[in-house]
């Protein structure tokens, strides 16, 4: 079956280089056919200058993620057919939140800066306090370990879309392989430097890292397993952990968000006022929520209930 792929240019030595564009090729697919196939058969066959990236060709080195139909994707693993016959078309496009380096090349400085800056290496506890690693530890940080270092959830990323500082779900699996080691002798040290701006904190959960993973390492459970260690350690200093506590305290007092409560506990009586402008501007469009003082839902006691069944759980496991 013939196939159009359409593929952005750019290349930067190229007199009026700074331009992206599209070029199409076609490409006769057949049955199982991958994405870098095609590319290297384009590469092959039709255009020498053709720039992309791989190495294994079998989903283990990570090099070869692109955008395929706008969804970051392992080119080597990725079948062409099945996608086309969902989508129609075969958009191939370099990793988003990455600066192109040529065609279908990505600058990978920025990913591999974050990963160093989250001390990729275990800080080993002395001898005398070096606990036997059980099945049941190792769970717990076994998905983390999986990642190829593709790129993918740092190109999906909402959070890293806005601030180019934020160190990403990537790193932040990584941070989670070490700081949730029971070998690892820093790990207070770690999530201390995680709750810092730019860290655990800023992902606004949009779970795009966990879908695109092609290795099925979740960054959003390592994050959310970081957040959870770093509040049971008592790192609660920064608005995101306060945030997480008013939240959760919230529910367990009336059974949903009192917001406005959340607001004050959040950021403080001080920068609380900062916030009266956008309050009004929220009540002149009737988005004001009602401070719930003696307000609480139907049926409080299952809530309760549940609660209580976690915090019995948490006791349970020391
Ligand atoms: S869940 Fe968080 S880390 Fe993952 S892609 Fe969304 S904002 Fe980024
Ligand atoms: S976590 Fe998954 S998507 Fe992100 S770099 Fe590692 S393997 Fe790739
Ligand atoms: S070429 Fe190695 S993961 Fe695709």
């Amino acid at each position: 079956m013939k196939i159009k792929f359409k593929i952005r240019r750019y290349n930067p030595s190229e007199k009026d280089g700074t331009k992206p564009y599209f070029q199409a090729y076609t490409v006769d697919v057949a049955e199982g056919m991958t994405v870098l196939e095609a590319l290297l058969k384009i590469g092959g066959e039709q255009d020498p200058t053709l720039s992309f990236r791989k190495s294994c060709r079998s989903a283990i080195c990570g090099s070869c993620a692109v955008s395929v139909n706008g969804f970051s994707r392992l080119a080597c693993e990725t079948q062409i057919l099945p996608e086309y016959k969902k989508t129609g078309e075969m958009t191939l496009e370099p990793l988003a939140n990455h600066a192109p380096v040529k065609d279908l090349m990505v600058d990978f400085s920025p990913f591999w800066n974050k990963m160093a800056k989250v001390q990729p290496y275990l800080t080993p506890k002395d001898e005398d306090e070096m606990p036997a690693v059980t099945a049941e530890d190792q769970a717990v940080i076994d998905r983390s370990q999986k990642c190829i270092m593709c790129g993918s959830c740092n190109a999906e990323c909402n959070a890293l879309e806005i601030d180019a500082n934020f160190i990403g779900p990537a790193g932040l699996a990584k941070a989670w392989r070490l700081a949730g080691d029971v070998r690892e002798g820093k790990k207070y040290r770690r999530l201390e430097k995680l709750s810092d701006e730019h860290g655990m904190w800023d992902c606004v959960r949009c779970v795009h890292c966990t879908q695109c993973c092609p290795k099925d390492v979740s960054p959003l459970k390592a994050i959310e397993l970081l957040r959870a260690a770093a509040i049971k350690e008592g790192i609660t200093d920064n608005h995101g952990a306060k945030h997480a506590v008013s939240m959760a305290n919230s529910v367990k007092r009336v059974g949903m968000l009192d917001e406005a409560a959340m607001t004050f506990k959040t950021l403080g009586f001080l920068r609380s006022l900062g916030m009266i402008p956008f309050g009004l501007k929220m009540e002149f469009h009737g988005k004001m929520p009602k401070p719930l003082i003696f307000e609480q839902i139907e049926n409080m006691d299952e809530v309760r209930a549940i609660y209580e069944e976690i915090e019995k759980g948490r006791a349970g496991k020391g």
